[in-house]
């Protein structure tokens, strides 16, 4: 089972069992890692993984459940 965490002002964890594709159906090589971290903020410069640049770009993403 996977597990997804938004976190705030950051990435979307992904954890567990799970296979990361593009709109395509292409599969990301993501073997040996047990977490990765999507971007949200669209200003990453490996898409679509997270590479640290929403700390510099002002993004703003609440992350509560209600
Ligand atoms: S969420 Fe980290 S670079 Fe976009």
């Amino acid at each position: 089972m996977a597990k997804l965490t938004v976190n705030e002002n950051g990435p979307l964890k992904v954890e567990g069992d799970f296979t990361l594709t593009d709109a395509a159906g292409n599969t990301y090589n993501t073997e040996g890692k047990k977490a990765i971290f999507v971007c949200r903020c669209g200003a990453t410069k490996n898409p679509p993984f997270c590479d640290g640049n929403h700390k510099n770009c002002g993004f703003e993403g609440p992350s509560r459940a209600f």
